[in-house]
């Protein structure tokens, strides 16, 4: 991969945990500045710390984007605030990845949470940020989507959904936004072994026997796929789906 971010700036969303982490840390190996953001303060001050302390840079700012869009309008002026303009790259990762669980017994407070953090967030955010890009003719979206948005899986309807919205997303903002300059693309990333999900193996375990690889996903080999849509590699690649999940949307 040949793509070079170097004097571009980039927000990730999710990036205090998991594949956001492994995110930023390729996009700013790449040369991009990048704003860290989430709601724990400690571990993004982290990955801030990490980043820089092998010559990147990046500039953490905390956000709660389950809190409607003051939160999100917050989090894009302080992200214009740190690139000096307008945002080059814009990863919206953060979701609630939701424990899998019979539709009758997912109670109302959480469908809110997933809602709004896994679409609500997605959509006002890219509303704050898409805007400028396209005003000035360049800028690249990735969505973090998944391959439960893909296709059917019993007890996962809440999760599922949110991510079928946001490659529906994807589609309608490529058709919105590509003419004036603005790729957006999603990644679908299968079971992809975080620490989160690494202590919880048994719920991933039987996926990974359908899957042709027979195996996880890194969220390396997840940062990569957003680093090559994100690039001038993917010049005139919009409105595509990236599946990283070693085949399984496939078969
Ligand atoms: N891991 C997988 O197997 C897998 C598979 C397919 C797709 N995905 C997708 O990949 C993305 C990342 O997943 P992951 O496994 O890395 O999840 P994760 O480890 O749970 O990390 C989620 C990230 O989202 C942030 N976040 C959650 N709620 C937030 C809120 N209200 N406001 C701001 N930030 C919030 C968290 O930050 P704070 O805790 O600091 O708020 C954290 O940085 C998600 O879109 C997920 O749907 C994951």
């Amino acid at each position: 991969m040949s793509a070079s971010l170097q004097n571009r700036t980039a927000l990730v969303t999710g990036s205090t945990d998991g594949i956001g982490v492994a995110i930023a840390e390729a996009l700013a190996a790449q040369g991009a500045h990048v704003v860290v953001t989430g709601r724990d303060v400690e571990r993004g001050e982290k990955v801030v710390a990490a980043i820089t302390g092998s010559g990147g840079r990046a500039t953490f700012v905390r956000a709660d984007l389950g809190r409607g869009a003051a939160a999100a309008r917050e989090l894009a002026d302080a992200a214009h605030a740190v690139a000096d303009g307008p945002l080059d790259i814009l990863v919206n990762n953060a979701a609630l990845l939701i424990t899998p669980g019979a539709t009758a017994e997912v109670d109302e407070d959480l469908i809110d949470r997933a809602l709004a953090v896994n679409i609500k967030a997605t959509f006002l955010l890219t509303g704050l940020i898409a805007p400028a890009m396209a005003a000035r003719g360049h800028g690249a979206i990735v969505n973090m989507g998944s391959i439960n948005g893909l296709f059917g899986m019993a007890g996962s309807a809440l999760y599922s959904t949110t991510k079928a919205a946001v490659h529906s997303l994807t589609k309608s903002w490529a058709a919105e936004y590509g003419p004036a300059g603005v790729r957006v693309n999603t990644v679908a990333p299968g079971p992809t072994v975080t620490e989160k999900i690494q202590a919880r193996m048994e719920l991933i375990a039987p996926i990974l026997a359908g899957i042709p690889s027979r195996r996880a996903s890194t969220p390396a080999e997840v940062a990569k796929a957003v680093v090559f849509l994100a690039g001038d590699d993917a010049a005139h690649i919009h409105g595509a789906t990236l599946s990283v999940d070693g085949g399984r949307a496939a078969v």
